[in-house]
């Protein structure tokens, strides 16, 4: 192992050097706001059902320029929620893209409807409208548009596609809290969008997430799914589940949501510095590194022939981690080998099958950057 690059002259990994410390994929600030809301709540004794979670759902729809927001246990939750409460279910199809987080198929499957993998596109690595267009059947019913790493997806495009065909749109917006498109923030334009709260994200609540929608019956329908079917005087309307967030989790959230801008603009420039940095190594950078974008991680895609899982290990064995995400998801292992479609999604495949994940967290410092850029060379040599 070589010499650790701090002014202290250690060998290897040196413990408490915060030069050699292990760099973490994500590595989630909280401050004296989150620390703050958590005793709030624990002050208050209150801990479901209460005015924690009636504020962020407020605060959530408001950013979201939305007229309605339901808080949720997840984001694979928000999802299937959102297609049970929009009467989808077996015998109906939703197209989404072969590229996505296992988590976008998997609510897909929970309301019994049968996902239907679309090609992406090779620059936004998002779903390609062309290719959904023409896996429309009689029995398709929706789009799950999927904003992958936070780069919003051809949403103008997929909205036309809808409104032709007769079908839902909805946004899995769980990577891209706060992304700009031109018809709105990522989450907003479609029938009801949702997001994810796991601590790798931009905003967490440690699990949750949250449905946004313009659509009153729809988030009626959606609150009282997530409440074991019951509506807010407690009459059963639907077939339930108990997929509440906590009170916990939303005053986190709302101290999350409240430090939302400048952390958007740091992981901006960090994205920016992360890309300079690896500007002469033979990879492809993530398009779009402007404000457009919501960086969650910084993903990059390696050439062709590199062996990711030995990557991965030399990265590790320095100290850096990545995360070989996402491959295809008829690629993900028995489970998930029967989505394979027949016309095949050649470009999800090879982007997938090379797709590596670096770490990108706010409070990065240059040495960490370095030392990211030095593993990724070395580990491609
Ligand atoms: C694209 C995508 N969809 C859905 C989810 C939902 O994940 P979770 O259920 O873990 O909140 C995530 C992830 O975190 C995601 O990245």
């Amino acid at each position: 192992m070589e010499g650790c690059a701090c002014e202290e002259g250690c060998v290897g990994y040196c413990e408490g050097c915060v030069v050699m410390d292990a760099i973490p994929l994500a590595r989630t600030r909280l401050g004296e706001a989150e620390h703050s809301a958590v005793g709030r709540v624990l002050t208050s004794g209150r801990l479901a059902r209460g005015p924690e979670i009636a504020a962020f759902e407020a605060e959530f729809a408001r950013f979201q320029s939305q007229s309605h927001a339901c808080s949720i246990a997840s984001g694979t939750a928000g999802i299937s929620v959102v297609l049970a409460a929009l009467g989808i279910g077996p015998g109906d199809e939703v197209l989404l893209p072969a590229l996505t987080f296992v988590g976008s198929v998997n609510a897909i499957l929970a309301c019994g409807a049968t996902p239907v993998l679309c090609d992406v596109d090779e620059e936004s690595w998002n779903i390609d409208p062309n290719d959904a267009r023409r896996r429309i059947t009689s029995r398709t019913r929706a789009i799950l548009v999927v904003h992958l790493f936070g780069l919003p997806a051809d949403l103008a495009e997929c909205a036309r596609i809808a409104a032709e065909c007769g079908l839902e749109l909805i946004e899995d917006a769980c990577e891209a809290m706060g992304a700009e498109t031109s018809l709105g923030l990522a989450g907003s334009v479609g029938t009801a969008g949702v997001f994810g709260f796991y601590p790798n994200k931009v905003v967490t609540t440690g699990e949750g997430g949250m449905i946004v929608t313009d659509d009153r019956e729809l988030h009626e329908r959606c609150q009282a799914i997530a409440n074991q079917g019951r509506d807010q005087r407690g009459h059963f309307v639907a077939r339930g589940h108990s997929l509440r967030m906590t009170e916990l989790g939303a005053a986190v959230g709302r101290a999350q949501l409240s430090s939302l801008a400048p952390r958007l603009r740091e992981r901006v420039e960090i994205a920016e510095r992360i890309a300079a940095s690896l500007r002469e190594l033979p990879v492809r950078l993530p398009c779009g590194t402007s404000r457009a974008r919501s960086w969650f991680t910084f993903p990059i895609v390696l050439p062709d022939g590199s062996q990711r899982s030995r990557i991965v290990e030399a990265m590790a064995a320095r100290g850096v981690e990545t995360a070989p995400h996402f491959p295809a998801l008829h690629r993900l292992g028995a489970p998930y080998a029967w989505l394979e479609p027949e016309v095949h999604t050649p470009v999800a495949e090879s982007v997938g099958g090379r797709l590596l994940c670096l770490p990108l967290w706010e409070g990065m410092e240059s040495v960490h950057l370095a030392r990211v850029a030095d593993a990724l060379r070395e580990a491609l040599k």
